[in-house]
């Protein structure tokens, strides 16, 4: 309806066009409306309009001013300019904006009628082609593939959401194209407001954007490959930094442990039932009366003596820390005290404080948007972060309770006082998607700026375009439901395309309770995405891996300890990931392009890093048999590192997750430890599969430093007529390794192999020739002789 009403308000309509030259772009003038169009790269292109030919303040929460201002060499053309890799055509009777790349490809096109307005809202209307996919804007519910889907972006607290539920928690108004005529490029949309997009849903052929009022700002992100736009994404937007190594571990969650004696029973019936287990997550209830910055004294009677306990038996403590001050004037309430006194709290358009309830009754919320209400947000940590590892901001959309809108009323002010806005102040309806993100930003640089060497740990569950640069996440309040779990892999794939590559969904689901059977299928799966973390509601079952019968804590000991055994091929994934921007869960077509069109289900089909494949049951709940399609012959069984064929048949046993290796892979593994902080006891592992491109990458250091020294490490392998070479680069970094030996084993290998003085070692059922080497920290060469 609206957007026949939009139509009848066309602006564009007044002839004439002048191309003004502008420094790494072009300006083009239509009337009064100016489209101004910015290279900040060869494939980044900026893309502004004016209206009434007066552009808003040059200001940004998801890119930093120094990315903003970059430019790339331009060259003008008659309708447009050109960069290295991309022609602008800007059509001079309707300003449609055509981009290309050299070949001439359209990578992305207006459509007809490109710019309608409404007052302050806008639709930015683009071409769909056939045969274009859709994806990334976080952790939307629905398909994975968005196309032929509408959704909007406003953070919402979203209790027991659906797999049709919109909006619910984030907003990172970005979308990335797959499959276009130009290859894949990315759609980034620069709007705070309650935005929108239509991957012709409501228009056949039309993908159109839009928002209430803001910005008409946007970036077109240029690939080819979808890697390359996720990386130029994460440019604009920043790198998801390397965790601290423990947040790879298992994490155990449960709303909520709730005393001292409870935690520690927790982490010894790990123990027990030996569980790796590196972190117990504290939800409200240590608080005292849900008021965050308190500890509620009677059941946490020693928080530092209970962490440092923990601590020395591998284990950590990340605590709930949400961002509702309980409205407690005159009680000896420090963060309400201070804040109020430091004038931090947000306020009603008269003046007045906002009061509204949420976890601890009456709460003020803290004006993120000043960076001196950052500062003070980020001084509360003092203390608590001796103890606690790391912290979990919730709540932070923000919910409110007891109001329809499930926020907080869209004329509350903000001033805004922070990088290179001006200040002024700023209603919620413009800052509500990114109240959350610099929540998560205060806490980060409040820990950074506590412990300057240390890597912060925040998880965050609301977030903006940005937000991977100083809070990991999770998919919120889902549910115990096979639905969910098919649900959680599409939202965790779509997050770590958005730039948030470390993501995990509650393992089991949280509102519900699962079954065993539905936890240990999710323990398995959740044992390879980015963050693993069971939690479960208030009242919900044990989800921790011991509750249930022997047979399923067996299975599940299983898959959690397959992660720990993973740990430094996970880690070298991360630290790839902090440097590149690559989501650390993929969707298999990320690295293999011809997957966006399987021969089969891949639903429930991902990687991890680029070299591992899970083949997940799309439909467990059937007991059917699936199909499992690789992206090409020669890959390897992980569990018994036998070569399978490149379609089969897979049965979803409970037992039994299907992952592949590719071919080419050396895979660095570790014996198991009972956790992160545990040194493992003998050699590192190499696990050669040969084939094509093989290689393998070493990152280690002290898993928690931010300065401190490392390690770096390229192995190769070709396969020659005698046999295989290994070739070890030289090692880069002083870091000093916990192994001192490394154990070989190379898989699929038949007859005889033999290496100049060392023993080998072959087992025929498995083929694999196994030998083991000391360190190799110089750049050495390993002939093996068949
Ligand atoms: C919210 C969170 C959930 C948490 C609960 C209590 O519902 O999403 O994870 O357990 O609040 O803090």
């Amino acid at each position: 309806m609206r957007m026949l009403v939009a139509l009848c308000l066309l602006l564009w309509t007044l002839p004439a066009v002048a191309q003004t030259p502008a420094s790494g772009g072009g300006e083009f003038v239509r009337g009064a409306a100016v489209l101004r169009i910015t290279a900040l790269t060869p494939e980044i292109l900026r893309v502004q309009i004016a209206p009434q030919g007066r552009f808003p303040e040059d200001a940004s929460w998801a890119i930093p001013a120094s990315v903003r201002s970059r430019r790339a060499t331009v060259t003008p053309r008659t309708d447009g300019f050109e960069t290295a890799a991309l022609v602008v055509h800007v059509d001079p009777a309707t300003l449609r904006l055509t981009v290309t790349d050299r070949a001439g490809k359209t990578i992305a096109a207006d459509a007809a009628d490109p710019l309608r307005l409404e007052g302050d809202a806008f639709t930015l209307r683009k071409a769909l082609p056939l045969g274009e996919h859709y994806f990334a804007l976080g952790d939307k519910t629905g398909p994975f593939d968005r196309r032929g889907a509408s959704y909007v972006n406003w953070n919402t607290d979203a209790f027991g959401y659906e797999g049709t539920t919109d909006p619910i928690y984030k907003s990172i108004p970005f979308a990335l194209s797959v499959g276009g005529a130009g290859g894949a490029y990315g759609l980034f949309l620069d709007n705070t407001r309650r935005s929108w997009f239509d991957f012709g849903h409501r228009e056949e052929g039309v993908l159109a954007i839009g928002a209430p009022a803001g910005p008409i700002d946007y970036y077109l992100i240029a690939g080819p490959t979808p890697a390359e736009v996720v990386r130029r994404y994460t440019d604009l937007t920043g790198k998801a930094p390397l965790p601290p190594r423990w947040a790879l571990g298992y994490q155990q969650s449960r709303y909520s442990y709730m005393s001292d004696a409870e935690v520690r029973d927790i982490a010894g019936k790990a123990r027990e039932s030996g569980i790796p287990l590196d972190v117990i997550w504290l939800d409200i209830d240590f608080q005292d009366r849900n008021r965050p910055f308190t500890t509620n004294a009677a059941a946490y009677p020693d928080l530092k003596r209970l962490a440092a306990d923990l601590r020395s038996t591998g284990i950590r403590l990340v605590a709930i820390t949400d961002l509702h001050i309980a409205a407690a004037p005159d009680q000896g309430y420090a963060p309400y005290d201070s804040g109020k006194a430091g004038g931090h709290f947000l306020t009603n358009p008269d003046g007045s404080l906002y009061v509204a309830p949420v976890w601890p009754g009456p709460a003020v919320f803290p004006d993120f948007t000043r960076a001196a209400t950052r500062a003070w947000w980020g001084g509360l940590y003092k203390g608590l972060a001796d103890g606690i590892a790391g912290f979990w901001n919730d709540m932070n959309e923000p919910a409110i309770f007891e109001t329809p809108s499930k926020t907080m009323p869209l004329d509350i002010v903000h001033r805004i006082d922070s990088d290179d806005f001006a200040p002024r102040s700023a209603s919620h309806a413009e800052i509500h998607n990114v109240y959350g993100m610099e929540n998560a930003r205060a806490t980060h640089d409040g820990l950074l700026k506590l412990q300057p060497d240390a890597r912060p740990f925040v998880m965050t569950r609301a977030a903006y375009a940005g937000a991977q640069r100083y809070a990991v996440t999770w998919t919120g309040d889902n549910s115990s439901s096979p639905e969910h779990l098919r649900l959680s892999v599409q939202q965790l794939l779509n997050l770590g395309l958005s730039g948030m590559a470390w993501s995990g969904a509650d393992v089991g689901g949280f509102v519900g309770g699962a079954s065993p059977e539905l936890l240990t299928r999710w323990v398995a799966i959740g044992a390879f995405t980015p963050i693993f973390r069971v939690h479960v509601t208030k009242d919900g079952p044990r989800t921790e891996p011991w509750a249930d019968s022997p047979e399923h804590l067996a299975i599940r000991r299983k898959f959690i300890e397959a992660r720990y055994r993973l740990l430094p091929y996970l880690y070298a994934v991360a630290e790839e990931t902090a440097r590149a921007g690559d989501p650390v869960m993929r969707p298999v077509w990320y690295d293999y392009p011809s997957q966006l069109a399987p021969a089969c289900d891949q639903s429930m089909s991902f990687t991890l890093g680029r070299d591992l494949l899970v083949a997940a049951p799309p439909r467990y709940e059937t007991g059917r048999a699936y199909d499992v399609c690789l992206p090409s012959a020669g890959w390897y069984d992980y569990w018994s590192g036998l070569p399978v064929a490149e379609k089969h048949k897979e049965m979803p046993a409970l037992d039994r997750l299907p992952v592949y290796v590719r071919p080419g892979t050396i895979l660095p593994r570790q014996p198991l430890a009972r956790s992160t902080a545990e040194v493992p006891q003998g050699p590192l592992e190499l696990h050669v599969y040969p084939g094509p491109d093989c290689h393998g990458a070493l990152y280690w250091d002290d898993g928690a430093s931010l300065h401190g020294a490392t390690l770096r490490q390229e192995i190769t392998c070709t396969v020659t007529p005698q046999g295989l070479t290994l070739d070890f680069g030289k090692r880069a970094g002083a870091y000093r390794p916990w192994w001192k030996e490394i154990a070989v084993t190379i898989h699929g290998w038949d007859g005889d192999g033999r290496v100049k003085g060392i023993r080998t070692t072959r087992d025929v059922s498995a083929r694999t020739l196994s030998f083991t080497l000391k360190d190799q920290p110089g750049a050495k060469r390993i002939e093996i002789v068949r």
